[in-house]
């Protein structure tokens, strides 16, 4: 039973404020959760509540949700039972009445939905992955390492935001993790010897001034084979356009031409014909449907075509996605929709649907490692948490190796099969 809900105001990796929720049960197990922020938000998210004050960290303070969970959160959910998870999400829900969460704040919410889950955790006395997937939760994901950053989090002029690298053939994640690490160290020796910066970015990739996506891939294939790994078969790459940035008034403004959505899809087919690309994320604007439906009929079977800004893991927005074959997979983000009920509620359909989940960090975040229990408990095979550097990234990597430590013989790396039926 739940006595005691107390919110407070802290800092992100960027320094500003975000909201950190502590949950008491009545047995003393504690649960205490931070929820993180994002800088190329999806226009649908749910509603991240700032409060506006330019006299405080520029409007960006969180006051206003530190007291919605003291003030209204607290009283109506203290006496309720933690495990009751999917009720004290929803009784936020109906108090909140709106529905993109803009009267609480998503943030408020989402802090008290996993301080809940954590205190229940331990109320229980496992491991929160454990509590989230029980015995089916031993399946360690491939991480999508972001050694190269652009877009809204960096000043490299790169078009593209994420450049990352997904390490495959490895029997265990803390190998894949290894190899990640040896790349990106790899990768600031060649940027070094080229006279580029090793200044990095919001998620702690190095941010280059280089020509143009084609270079920024080369230098990545570079740092592969210097680091003694194949390119296209021990490590593939991905990508996060993030282009919803890019796009306006119908066209995406890429590498200084204007391009329709056909010429953004040929241009990826390109991309694909000349490094090992295996995942594309945003490729296409999140209001460019038509795109998207056109861009998965030509290359969904060859690679991963996520949906981030298109969904912001919300329901109906996925659902007619999945209707309309926009994407085959999707990203998991708990703060674009509030709740850990409705994420679960995402990743289930997901399943159901044969779409690939990748459960993602945001490029503002916190030492929390929520997601890398959310991840090994609902199995999605993939996690997205930045450059292997930042200790704000880097705890959810430790995370997964405590984790696999944890599950012994009995932990299975996903690897390859996450990948398999893109390479027929
Ligand atoms: P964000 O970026 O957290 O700044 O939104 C992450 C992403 O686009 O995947
Ligand atoms: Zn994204």
């Amino acid at each position: 039973e739940i006595i005691f809900v107390k919110a407070r105001e802290i800092l992100d990796s960027r320094g500003n404020p975000t909201i950190e929720t502590e949950v008491v049960l009545e047995s003393g197990a504690v649960g205490v959760a931070a929820v993180p922020s994002g800088k190329s938000t999806g226009k649908f998210e749910a509603v991240e509540l700032r409060d506006g004050d330019k006299s405080r960290f520029n409007g960006k303070g969180v006051l206003n949700a530190v007291r919605n969970v003291n003030e209204v959160i607290a009283e109506n959910i203290i006496g309720m039972e933690a495990q009751d998870q999917y009720l004290i999400d929803k009784t936020m829900i109906d108090l909140d009445g709106t529905p993109n969460k803009s009267k609480l704040g998503a943030n408020a919410i989402l802090s008290v939905s996993l301080a809940v889950a954590r205190a229940q955790a331990n109320e229980l006395g496992i491991s929160l992955y454990k509590y989230l997937g029980g015995l089916n939760a031993n399946l360690l994901p491939v991480p999508q390492l972001n050694i190269l950053n652009g877009g809204a989090h960096a000043d490299s002029g790169l078009d593209i935001q994420e450049f990352l690298i997904l390490p495959v053939n490895f029997t265990s994640f803390k190998e894949a993790i290894r190899a990640g690490a040896e790349i990106y160290r790899s990768l600031e020796s060649i940027l070094k010897k080229k006279g580029y910066s090793v200044g990095i970015g919001d998620e702690g990739g190095f941010a280059p001034k280089v020509k143009n996506t084609e270079e920024a891939l080369s230098l990545i294939v570079e740092a592969i084979t210097n680091a003694n790994y194949i390119a296209g078969k021990d490590i593939f790459l991905g990508i996060d356009s993030a282009s919803s940035g890019f796009f306006k008034d119908g066209y995406y403004n890429f590498e200084g031409a204007k391009l329709t959505s056909k010429e953004m899809i040929d241009f990826y087919e390109n991309l694909l014909s000349k490094f090992p690309i295996i995942s594309i994320e945003d490729g296409l604007a999140e209001e460019d449907w038509d795109g998207w439906i056109e861009f998965t009929k030509r290359l969904g079977d060859k690679i991963q075509i996520i949906g981030d800004d298109l969904y912001v893991t919300n329901i109906e927005r996925f659902s007619k996605g999945v209707e309309l074959k926009a994407t085959n997979s999707i990203l998991i983000k708990l703060n674009q929709i509030g709740t850990l009920s409705e994420t679960l509620k995402v990743i289930q359909f997901a399943r159901f649907n044969g779409f690939n989940a990748i459960v993602s960090h945001r490029s503002g975040e916190t030492a929390d490692a929520f997601i890398s229990h959310l991840v090994v408990g609902m199995t999605t095979g993939q996690i997205k948490s930045g450059a292997p550097a930042r200790m704000e990234r880097v705890e959810k990597y430790n995370e997964l190796i405590r984790i696999e430590e944890e599950l012994g013989e009995n932990a299975r790396f996903a690897g390859i099969n996450v990948f398999k039926k893109f390479l027929k």
